[in-house]
């Protein structure tokens, strides 16, 4: 779908558009504390009724792994961009080994019948089988007979989970929006379609991938207590007190107390858009996107969306009148065509400005190089001058904020020619970059829109990332982990003792749930880590954009404060998806 851009930018300088964009994407710390406090209270709702925008999924995982548990599964995991099938062996050392087979799904796919979705699904799993013939015998107290495979299906969509082993589907996101599947038990759709082919496989757990993610970085670190997806979607799953579940009333499974592992689903945060900082490039996409209104804070955040955003803020800066501002008014079909910027592309981008930094070129703040490259102490800014392009390199430091470009240095040849050549080679690592992916003629693309583009890449992930570090820092409150920076500044001494003393429900082994007398889950003793706050993520984003999880820190810092933040342990959950199906299919057989 070819865009239009209504953006009025009639009657502005142009330095004065980029300053209103860049003021418009940039989010200051109060607002980040607002946002948060919204957040917390959008978790009580969803965790007091069902069917909130925020769903608070329970999840009915009752407890964290401590890397004991043993046996063999198949996990099937339905996410995103891929497909993947994966025969998992939990070797009960906090190991295991894992052969795993990726399926593309067409946009055909995805929007078509879901049962040709699920039939598809259930051939992978046939062609995954006939390419790697199960190896070891499942897990030895299972209750099924040995020719039936259990497996694990991980499904990263909102679903209300009803049990271990089911649950319906709420809504699709990320891009699918397969028909007569809203509304249908996801287990039953895809044991239907493995039935329909006669295998021997049986669908036991259901787990969303933030689930998977906790529950692996918990196998294989000992203990987690958030589970969080930063990629073409984003979600965070966390271990809750029972008791403060209301919405599960006289489910069984409020009776036994304990913790269990909530899906947040924050990707609904604040879908009505009340309180998230909405631009027109926002706006632009939701109204074209297939899910207007809905997944408000994934729009914000996630790998899916973050090139689109960025699209449209180059489109505006291409079609601004009467002048245009960038690539000299011409837009190519990827700059043109809905979702035609990759999140990758602006990934590339960054690392390509990047590039001199990691090369050992650093300033230190307070100082900058002159014309000559020789250093200077900048005894007069100490480090507040606005960092804009021109003849000081200090400006661009490798230090991630404001890098707002100057229009008059970039427009004029002496400007240019001003420029210190670090600077110069980093815009030129830049335009290469564009003029292959955006598919520009060499000639078309100049330094001035190189620094226009990285600038605009550069605004809309460190807003992601930022926003990011709002729902991390939630949940940090949500389980008692923290106060606000705030009420610490304010009540410090005993803010401070409540921070410090919080009971962490980090056990409940899948393996060894540790009970009370009663028989029923009890509070598990705070864990030898309990100094860090373990965090396990996934995600092409947190895994591979430059700064991303640093910037998240940086709110995390001005959210919840330092103490805090240096004790958050953030790693990566290797393979969560299937590990954690894997880990939920045992739990599963056990209560069978
Ligand atoms: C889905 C979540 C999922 C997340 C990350 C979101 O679009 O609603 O269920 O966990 O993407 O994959």
């Amino acid at each position: 779908m070819a865009s239009t851009s209504s953006y009025s930018y009639l009657h502005k300088s142009p330095q004065d558009i980029l300053h209103d964009i860049d003021f418009q994407l940039t989010l200051e710390p109060a607002l980040l504390t607002k946002l948060t406090k919204s957040f917390l209270e959008e978790i009580h709702v969803g965790l007091g009724r069902y069917g909130e925008d925020m769903a608070m999924v329970p999840s009915f995982v009752t407890g964290v792994p401590d890397g004991s548990e043993i046996g063999t599964f198949l996990a099937l995991d339905l996410g995103g961009t891929n497909l993947r099938v994966c025969e998992v062996v939990l070797n009960g050392d906090k190991t295991f080994r894992l052969r795993q087979q990726k399926y593309k799904v067409s946009d055909q796919l995805k929007t078509g019948e879901a049962s040709v979705l699920f039939d598809y699904l259930a051939d992978s799993v046939d062609a995954f089988l006939t390419t790697h013939p199960p190896e070891s015998p499942v897990d030895p107290t299972s209750n099924l007979t040995s020719d039936v495979l259990p497996l694990g299906l991980t499904f990263s969509f909102p679903v209300e989970q009803t049990a271990l082993g089911s649950g319906t589907i709420l809504t699709w996101t990320k891009g699918f929006s397969a028909k007569n599947a809203i509304g249908n038990d996801v287990v039953k759709l895809l044991q239907d379609a493995f039935d329909r082919k006669h295998m021997h496989v049986k669908c036991v757990a259901l787990v969303n991938d933030t689930v998977g993610a906790l529950l692996s970085r918990a196998y294989t670190s000992g203990g987690c207590i958030l589970g969080a997806i930063f990629g073409t979607g984003t979600n965070g799953a966390y271990l809750e007190e029972v008791a403060k579940i209301p919405k599960l009333a006289n489910n069984p499974a409020a009776a036994n107390g304990g913790y269990m592992v909530v899906n947040t689903e924050w990707g609904a945060f604040n879908n009505k858009r009340t309180n998230l900082p909405t631009t027109p490039f926002d706006s632009a996409l939701d109204r074209t996107s297939i899910n207007p209104h809905f997944q408000a804070f994934e729009k914000f955040i996630s790998g899916m969306y973050l090139g689109e955003i960025t699209r449209h803020v180059l489109l505006s800066l291409i079609d601004a009148a009467p002048r245009s501002m960038l690539f000299g008014g011409k837009a190519t079909k990827v700059v043109n065509e809905q979702w035609g910027l990759d999140t990758s592309v602006m990934s590339e981008v960054e690392e390509a400005w990047e590039a001199f930094v990691d090369e050992g070129y650093t300033v230190e703040p307070n100082h900058k190089m002159n014309g000559n490259g020789n250093e200077t102490t900048n005894g007069t800014s100490n480090g507040t001058v606005p960092n804009e392009i021109g003849e000081n390199p200090a400006l661009w430091d490798g230090d991630d904020h404001d890098v707002l470009p100057r229009w008059d240095i970039l427009s004029s040849p002496e400007g240019l020619a001003g420029l210190n050549s670090k600077i110069k080679g980093k815009l030129e690592r830049v335009r290469k970059v564009l003029v292959k992916k955006l598919e520009y003629a060499d000639g078309e693309i100049g330094l001035r829109d190189a620094a226009i583009v990285r600038w605009a890449c550069h605004l809309v992930a460190r807003r992601a990332a930022l926003l990011s570090g709002v729902a991390v820092a939630a949940i940090l409150l949500q389980t008692g982990r923290a106060n606000f920076l705030q009420d610490t500044q304010e009540a410090s001494t005993a803010a401070e003792e409540t921070t410090t003393t919080s009971t962490v429900p980090n056990v409940n082994g899948l393996n060894g749930v540790s009970h009370d007398t009663n028989g029923r889950n009890a509070i598990a003793k705070p864990s030898p880590k309990e100094e860090n706050i373990v965090v396990g993520v996934d995600g092409s984003l947190i895994q591979f954009y430059p700064h991303f999880e640093r910037t998240m820190r940086e709110s995390l810092r001005s959210i919840v404060g330092e103490d805090i933040e240096r004790r958050v342990e953030i790693g990566l959950a290797k393979d969560g998806s299937g590990v954690g199906a894997a880990l939920c299919a045992l739990q599963a057989l056990k209560q069978s």
